[in-house]
C-alpha cells in the first residue's frame, strides 16, 4: 500500500489545484505512480475561523468526490496542513484539523529560526487533543538546521517524520533518508504536490528509490 501523505488537490481550496480537472490530472498522476491513497491536506494557516475554512473544504471535497467517482484513482482521505503559530494550539474548533478518522495531524514548522515556542505549542495539541504529529516535509529543514539539532528540537512520543518524495532526486538526501529510516525513525511521505505543471507528484522516484517493504504507514 502506497500513502501519499500531504499534498494539495482540493479544487480552488488553496494555492494547489486550480479547478476540477487539474485535481483529477493530479489524482491520475499518482495512480499511474502507484498510489493507492491520498491525504488531502489543504493549508490551514489561521487567515480565518477553522469552521469556515472546514466548510470550504467540505464543498471542494463534494465536488471532487463526485468527479471522481467510477474512476481508477487513489482512495481520499481528508486531513489539513496546519501551520505552527503561536496560540494555534488554543484557537477554536481545532479538531477538525485532525487527519480524518485517525489521531495523526499534519504539522508544518514555520520558515524561520527555531524558537521554544515552536515546540511548546506542539507539546500542547498532542497534550489537548491526544493526537500523534506528522511534521511536513523535514527535508526543507534538513537542508537549514543541523540534522542532530532537528532531531533533539523535535522529537516528540511517536511523532512520524514526512519528507517529500521529490527531494530523492539527489542521492545525498536519498543515502541520509534510508539511515533514518535504519535508525528507527518513523518515516513517511507525500507528493505535496501543488500542480500539474509547476509542482507535479514525484512518487516515482519513491517507487525508484524507496523500498515498500520498509515504510510503515499510519494511515
Ligand atoms: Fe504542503
Amino acid at each position: 500500500m502506497t500513502i501519499d501523505y500531504h499534498s494539495h488537490i482540493l479544487p480552488s481550496m488553496d494555492d494547489g489545484a486550480r479547478d476540477i480537472d487539474e485535481s483529477i490530472k493530479l489524482l491520475s498522476v499518482l495512480r499511474s505512480q502507484g498510489v493507492n491513497k491520498v491525504c488531502l491536506t489543504p493549508h490551514y494557516n489561521v487567515s480565518g475561523t477553522v469552521s469556515e475554512w472546514d466548510k470550504n473544504r467540505k464543498a471542494s471535497f463534494e465536488i471532487l468526490k463526485n468527479a471522481a467517482e467510477g474512476k481508477d484513482l487513489p482512495a481520499l482521505q481528508l486531513g489539513a496542513e496546519v501551520l505552527i503559530s503561536k496560540g494555534i494550539s488554543n484557537i477554536e474548533n481545532f479538531e477538525k484539523l485532525i487527519i480524518e478518522g485517525t489521531d495523526y495531524i499534519l504539522l508544518e514548522l514555520p520558515w524561520r529560526k527555531y524558537s521554544p515556542w515552536m515546540s511548546e505549542e506542539i507539546d500542547s495539541i498532542i497534550a489537548k487533543y491526544k493526537v500523534t504529529p506528522i511534521l511536513a516535509h523535514i527535508d526543507r529543514y534538513l537542508t537549514w538546521y543541523k540534522l542532530e539539532d532537528f532531531f533533539e528540537k523535535f522529537d516528540f512520543a511517536d511523532v512520524v517524520y514526512q519528507i517529500n518524495v521529490s527531494s530523492l532526486k539527489s542521492l545525498g538526501f536519498r543515502m541520509k533518508v534510508k539511515k533514518l529510516m535504519k535508525k528507527g525513525y518513523h518515516i513517511v511521505f507525500g507528493s505535496d504536490t501543488h500542480s500539474i505543471d509547476e509542482r507535479p507528484p514525484h512518487f516515482d522516484l519513491f517507487q525508484k528509490h524507496i523500498d515498500k517493504n520498509t515504510v510503515e504507514n499510519v494511515l
